[in-house]
């Protein structure tokens, strides 16, 4: 049973003077990944076969995940009733897919996949949090407060996941540290990039580097410094580092400025092009 439905949303108060363009480009492509969360249920169901008890809640997850890539869809659809999420999705899944067919996980570890995971879902419950507030369609802002609640309920299940396992793995915290950043360093990857290509530009040649600009461009541009803040704190309770500390503070501090610097060069990168 999933804790809302597409029934839920109030979509008579769907405002198209409120639709701005660039987010409506941005929830378009996270409708790709939302919906594409069907092959990583088949790749985890590989990964933790051997475990009833979590494969019960990855099926719930990926359904989830599944309402997450239609919601976005048929509010992109109200925005722009040429947008074709058929189309879109086949073109997706023709240039981008996983490998499912695993034995184990690619992370090294079970442990390491659930902090993967939980990677994965810090960065959907900061982007989602980051868009409800960025946004000024309401309906949007409904769909993507839901959302975000149910990105952090995932976190919060992967993150349980991973501390069990780790009492049966012992995987070190280096060890964890190394995964965390080698998945943080993979939302350059891409996916991202090739779904916001196949929501949005599938007429011209697929280019890593301008789709992945043009993509991260927008993405950038919604966040705040505390979205950032409580992400990196995220990430290092995941990996089992004290989230407030020094630590957390000289992250945060070095993940906005990041973050700053790549919008400006973004900028100067499209302004050339
Ligand atoms: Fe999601
Ligand atoms: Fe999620």
């Amino acid at each position: 049973m999933l804790r809302w439905s597409l029934a839920d949303v109030p979509w008579d108060t769907f405002d198209p003077a409120k639709v701005d363009p660039d987010i409506l480009r941005i929830v378009k492509a996270a409708s790709m990944v939302e919906i594409n969360a069907d092959d990583y249920v088949r790749y985890l169901e590989r990964v933790f076969a051997q475990d009833a008890e979590l494969l019960g809640a990855i099926a719930h997850w990926g359904e989830e995940e599944a309402q997450h890539g239609n919601a976005l869809a048929a509010w992109a659809k109200l925005a722009d009733p040429d947008f074709d999420f058929a189309a879109a999705r086949a073109a997706f899944a023709a240039g981008f897919q996983i490998d499912t067919e695993v034995d184990r996980s690619i992370r090294g570890s079970r442990t390491g996949e659930l902090v993967a995971r939980c990677i994965v879902e810090t960065g959907t419950s900061s982007f989602y949090s980051a868009l409800a507030e960025a946004a000024e369609e309401p309906v949007l802002r409904f769909i993507c407060r839901k959302i975000a609640a149910d990105e952090l309920r995932h976190y919060k299940l992967f993150y349980d996941g991973a501390k069990q396992y780790q009492k049966a793995e012992g995987i070190s915290a280096w060890a964890r540290f190394k995964v965390a950043l080698a998945r943080i360093v993979e939302s350059e990857d891409d996916e991202l990039a090739y779904a916001y290509y196949a929501a949005n530009a599938v007429t011209v040649p697929y280019e890593r580097k301008r789709w992945t600009r043009e993509y991260a461009a927008r993405a950038y541009a919604i966040y705040k410094r505390p979205h950032i803040d409580r992400g990196i704190a995220m990430v290092l309770k995941a990996v089992g580092l004290n989230p407030t500390g020094w630590l957390h503070r000289a992250l945060s501090g070095a993940a906005w400025a990041f973050m700053q610097r790549r919008m400006r060069v973004l900028g100067r990168e499209r302004a050339a092009a």
